[in-house]
């Protein structure tokens, strides 16, 4: 699940108490414009969150790196960066996520923007990242005359997007959503991380799933590089959760879109419609990978199988949970196998 998996959600849960401002432990730091050091600070905030979420919140009000924290930890700090740390501190006891205090989370080595519009990017999603990665690292896509055409569907804060361009500066990527709010983090984000690359921006488009591409030219891209008509491959982080799971009432969810969290069914309704689209939209010999939740992946290879995907498989995350399932798609294969049973390599 989204929840068990981010550290942030698990620390201040929903009955946190919310100690007010300047409510401290630390003596010193209990009157009002006495002198108070980040140690104060840190003692005090230890009851109410996380040491670790302590410090990142400090240092970033400070403007210090962490390590900075424990070299000056007896400085006198302004009474400004006190109170907005007091601030900061009350609000992540009372729920908020670390991410959006913040207004930044690292995602595949980057510092992402996000805010309430999107999902904030989850650790588990580079195992996406790092599949797509593998597969267009391949001899055959490599040898291939033309750079090859990546398509994420929902993009969000254009986490794998942008995770992908980056690591494959000549790819070129398309990346999806049907929230235009998102789409506006996605692009500052893009513009942060990837201000000219050889296979050109990243391609925003607004729309439901595969409504949102288009087969004639973009008038969107620099340079007007058409819209590729097909993708080497497909990757979706779509929403699926449940529609009434309790997760969603709980930790960092109850502050994210719901609409990026759940399909509002059964939570392989995303995962379906994405999986019946693709074959308009994949080459032949093309890949879909799909993160999904994790008791999906039966489901999801069944839907895969039945599509007439060719070597469908899941691949586990580090905590030994299958969290991504893909195959790849053959017109010929796909048309011939009617019945089913096509190779499965798991
Ligand atoms: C789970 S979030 C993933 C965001 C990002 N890819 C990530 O991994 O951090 C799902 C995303 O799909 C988008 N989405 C939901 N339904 C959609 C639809 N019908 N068409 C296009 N995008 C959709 C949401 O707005 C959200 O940004």
């Amino acid at each position: 699940m989204r929840s068990g998996s981010d550290p942030a959600a698990t620390v201040a849960g929903a009955g946190a108490t919310v100690a007010s401002a300047g409510s401290g432990t630390a003596g010193r730091a209990c009157h009002g414009t006495s002198a108070i050091t980040a140690a104060d600070l840190l003692a005090r905030a230890r009851p109410r969150i996380g040491a670790r979420e302590a410090a990142l919140l400090l240092a970033e009000v400070l403007g210090w790196r962490r390590t900075e924290l424990l070299t000056r930890d007896h400085e006198v700090l302004p009474p400004a960066s006190v109170a907005e740390f007091d601030a900061w501190v009350a609000r992540r006891a009372a729920g908020e996520p670390i991410a959006h205090l913040l207004g930044h989370r690292e995602f595949f080595g980057l510092r992402l923007r996000v805010n309430a519009h999107v999902l904030i990017p989850r650790p588990e999603t580079e195992l996406l990242v790092e599949a797509a990665l593998a597969w267009l690292a391949e001899p055959q896509q490599s040898a291939r005359p033309e750079a090859p055409a990546v398509l994420d569907l929902g993009t969000g804060s254009g986490a794998i997007a942008i995770a992908i361009a980056a690591q494959a500066p000549t790819v070129r990527v398309v990346a999806t959503d049907h929230s235009a709010e998102a789409l506006a983090v996605a692009r500052d984000n893009a513009q942060t991380h990837l201000p000219a690359r050889p296979g050109g921006p990243i391609e925003f488009r607004q729309g439901d799933w595969y409504a949102a591409l288009t087969r004639e030219p973009s008038a969107t891209v620099a340079g007007g590089a058409p819209t590729p008509q097909r993708f080497d491959m497909i990757v979706s982080n779509p929403p699926y959760i449940a529609d009434g799971d309790p997760h969603l009432e709980q930790g960092d969810l109850r502050y994210e879109p719901q609409g990026a969290l759940t399909d509002g069914a059964d939570g392989l309704r995303a995962l379906a419609a994405i999986i019946a689209g693709a074959s308009d939209w994949l080459r032949d010999g093309g890949v879909l990978w799909l993160e999904h939740g994790y008791d999906q992946a039966a489901a999801v290879r069944a839907l895969l199988d039945a599509q007439g995907f060719q070597a469908v498989a899941s691949h586990r995350d580090l905590a030994g949970i299958e969290r991504i399932s893909g195959g790849r798609w053959h017109r010929a294969a796909a048309s011939s196998s009617t019945s089913g049973a096509p190779p499965v390599t798991r």
